[in-house]
């Protein structure tokens, strides 16, 4: 058996392993490289496969950052195939993350709410599995994060009269150019800072899948999907301005989304990651689809 990168080839047998081994999410090659490879905060060294007999046996992913202005290690993604389970491969890939994110400085590590590329914002509460390994190794559960999801067709977001009726009322919607990056990037970072990864990723779409909204020459709000997972239905983030909050704002941001989501072919979003679940029931129907739990230790002693 050995540990090391991954690496571009290992990327059809990485897929089949997420295919077989997470029942409960959708996979494809793309999915993972930009999950691994391909990430933005890809680090090399916090990528590793497990061989055994020359057999790609199961991977882990990490990303390393701060949160809560400690610095902090994130297992974006860690998976053994069904087929390997039960020989301690999870336990040595574990093992290796927590040494490799100790040794970068992290204080603490957590399961797969890994922003801003993250996949899922925590792990799935099915995941029997993971939850016996997760407690084997010491992690407890911190916290519990919601996917909405939501129907979307191009006929349900007619958007002419409520974007003609917030021009009436001094705010334009409209679609983010590249020009707009620096002024939407200046917002962001004043009002939703932990979201400007996420809010560059969509600026790197062609086009950019971005919504803003302006008013006197000012951003004050934005809409965002494919900023992870992409070409999957994928909604958020989004965040209006407190100041001009309660104007219709966040409904005409979100649909326009939902309606470019609804036109690549799509016939459901993922809203993900909430957040105000009353808002998205009101104003697209959304209903709650998945449950995550955080799973954390400390990596200080
Ligand atoms: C969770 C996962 C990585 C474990 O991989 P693995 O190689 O089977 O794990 P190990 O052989 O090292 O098992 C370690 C411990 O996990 C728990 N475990 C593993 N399989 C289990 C099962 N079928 N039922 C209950 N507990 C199980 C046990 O506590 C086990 O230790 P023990 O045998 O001493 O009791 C694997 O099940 C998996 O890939 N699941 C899907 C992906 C996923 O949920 N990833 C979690 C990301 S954090």
């Amino acid at each position: 058996m050995r540990i090391r990168q991954i690496r571009e080839d290992d990327i059809k047998a990485l897929t089949d392993i997420c295919v077989k081994g997470m029942e409960f999410d959708y996979f494809n090659e793309d999915i993972v490289r930009e999950k691994t490879i391909n990430a933005v905060d890809y680090e090399p060294e916090l990528g590793m496969v497990y061989e055994l007999n020359h057999k790609v046996a199961g991977f882990a992913q990490c990303s390393f950052g701060k949160r809560n202005d400690h610095p902090h290690g994130w297992i974006r993604l860690l998976v053994v195939h069904p087929v390997f389970r039960g020989q301690g491969i999870g336990s040595a890939l574990l093992s290796e993350c927590e040494s490799r994110l100790r040794g970068r400085g992290a204080f603490s590590i957590s399961t797969m709410d890994a922003v801003p590329n993250y996949f899922t914002p925590g792990l799935d509460y099915r995941y029997t599995e993971a939850f016996c390994f997760l407690e084997k190794h010491s992690y407890e559960r911190v916290g519990e994060n919601i996917n909405l999801t939501c129907n979307v067709s191009p006929e349900m977001f007619q958007l002419h009269k409520e974007i003609e009726g917030l021009k009436t009322k001094g705010f334009d919607v409209r679609r983010a150019e590249r020009e707009d990056t620096s002024a939407v990037l200046e917002f962001i970072r004043r009002e939703f800072p932990l979201w400007e990864g996420e809010v560059r990723e969509a600026f790197r779409n062609e086009p950019p899948s971005l919504y803003i909204c302006w008013r006197k020459n000012k951003v004050v709000g934005f809409s965002a999907y494919d900023t992870n997972n992409k070409n999957t239905g994928w909604f958020g983030p989004m965040g209006v301005d407190p100041g001009f909050r309660g104007h219709g704002i966040g409904a005409v941001l979100c649909r326009a989304c939902l309606r470019d989501i609804a036109l690549q072919g799509h016939r459901a979003a993922t809203i993900a990651w909430v957040g105000p679940v009353k808002f998205y029931a009101r104003i697209c129907q959304a209903r709650i689809d998945r449950i995550f739990w955080v799973w954390q230790k400390s990596l200080s002693l």
